[in-house]
């Protein structure tokens, strides 16, 4: 656990998960993660967002050491339980402290953590609530990352707190975010819980113009001290601009599509275009998650299984179909023996995305000659699509 005083009177504890490998069962944490929680000293004490239930302990030693002996209000700025998870434990210690929430996070939060209606205060989209020396402005930002979340910024010290958003899974000693190499980090961060709702967050960005910040508080990973940086990470992440790169996630069972994709890479870096193959029995998936972030084209490959393709080239376009991202081209590398269908599995897949498919090579066997010279055309196809946008 470590505590810092950010602002005067304001104090990051951080509690950091160090081993966390995975999260909400799903999501790989190469760095582990931290949950952040914020202690505002005033007339009226506040703390911002609580903590896993993995890490309370750790919680608690910081409300000791911090000689806290009052808490008025707790802001549950997102009922996910990594930070509201201890509010049930923090609302017995502390008997008279109320949650404040948005309407949706009272009910969410009474059903999650059965807090009883008469321990929450709800609050309206641009509420203040003076607390003494600061006053706390409550911002409704519905869907970053469910949809009661609210952000807390408070108006003296300019400093945002955004719980989710802007947040990063890395666990470190070094709580300001210029101390860390955090950007990578935010990426993936982004790219698993942010990115399916790109379009909200833009509008966010916009209307979070209108506030002068000095710091970014989030809920998991370092405090941004120069703003500026993550918030123009973020801007350019939600644009509608991508990269001049080509994924390729596939599986290759004996070979044949290892060839291909191989044949492809090297096609591909020739004419300039950076790739990166991503063979799905191997690969971290928050990997293949920060490339989708901007790659400008996914092609896939696949051997037939069954008539479909394999299932982890299904799981990777589940993955597409609610991550979101902004790829602009698609298409398919595949292989077969008496019969196939798998371009229909796409094309069902990815229907109402704006993507286009480009023509696919599909071979029955193994890559013969004109196979390769098919897979020559397809790398043409995406560097004139890619030249057509200037990517190149
Ligand atoms: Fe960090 Fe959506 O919880």
């Amino acid at each position: 656990m470590i505590i810092k005083e950010i602002r005067k009177n304001i104090y990051a504890i951080i509690t950091n998960d160090w081993d966390r490998r995975l999260f909400d069962e799903l999501i790989p944490l190469p760095q582990g993660t931290s949950y952040n929680s914020y202690f505002l000293k005033d007339e009226k004490n506040v703390l911002i967002d609580s903590s896993d239930p993995r890490t309370e302990e750790k919680l608690f030693k910081g409300i000791e050491e911090l000689k806290i002996e009052k808490i008025d209000y707790i802001v549950s700025n997102h009922s996910e339980q990594d930070h509201s998870g201890i509010i049930p434990e923090l609302l017995k210690k502390f008997e008279n402290a109320k949650v404040i929430a948005s309407e949706k996070g009272k009910e969410f939060i009474k059903s999650l953590l059965l807090i009883p209606e008469d321990r929450i205060i709800t609050i309206r989209d641009g509420e203040k609530l003076n607390i003494g020396d600061k006053t706390l402005e409550f911002i409704y930002t519905p869907f970053v990352h469910w949809p009661e979340t609210i952000l807390t910024y408070e108006i003296k010290n300019k400093v945002l707190f955004p719980c989710d958003l802007f947040g990063s899974h890395l666990a470190t000693s070094r709580i300001w975010a210029s101390e860390n190499d955090f950007l990578l980090g935010a990426k993936r961060y982004y790219a698993e819980i942010m990115m399916p709702f790109r379009n909200h967050i833009k509008k966010y960005l916009e209307r979070l113009k209108n506030y002068e910040i000095e710091i970014i508080a989030p809920s998991h990973g370092p405090v941004h001290d120069i703003p500026e940086v993550i918030i123009d990470a973020y801007n350019e992440w939600v644009s509608d601009n991508v990269r001049n790169c080509v994924i390729i996630p596939y599986v290759s069972m004996h070979g044949s599509i290892k060839k291909a994709v191989d044949y492809f890479v090297k096609i591909l870096i020739d004419k300039g275009i950076e790739v990166k193959p991503f063979n799905l029995t191997e690969t971290d998936l928050g990997e293949l998650a920060i490339n989708l972030v901007d790659s400008a084209t996914i092609v896939l490959g696949s051997p037939t299984v069954l008539s479909g393709p394999h299932p982890y080239i299904l799981y990777t376009l589940y993955l597409f179909k609610i991550l979101r991202p902004k790829t602009k081209f698609i298409s398919l590398i595949g292989s077969f023996l008496w019969g196939t269908n798998m371009l229909k599995y796409i094309e069902d897949m990815i229907k109402g995305f704006d993507v286009e498919i480009i023509e696919p090579v599909i071979f029955k066997g193994h890559p013969t000659k004109e196979v390769f010279e098919k897979i020559e055309i397809l790398a043409e196809r995406i560097y004139q699509k890619h030249k057509k946008l200037n990517l190149i």
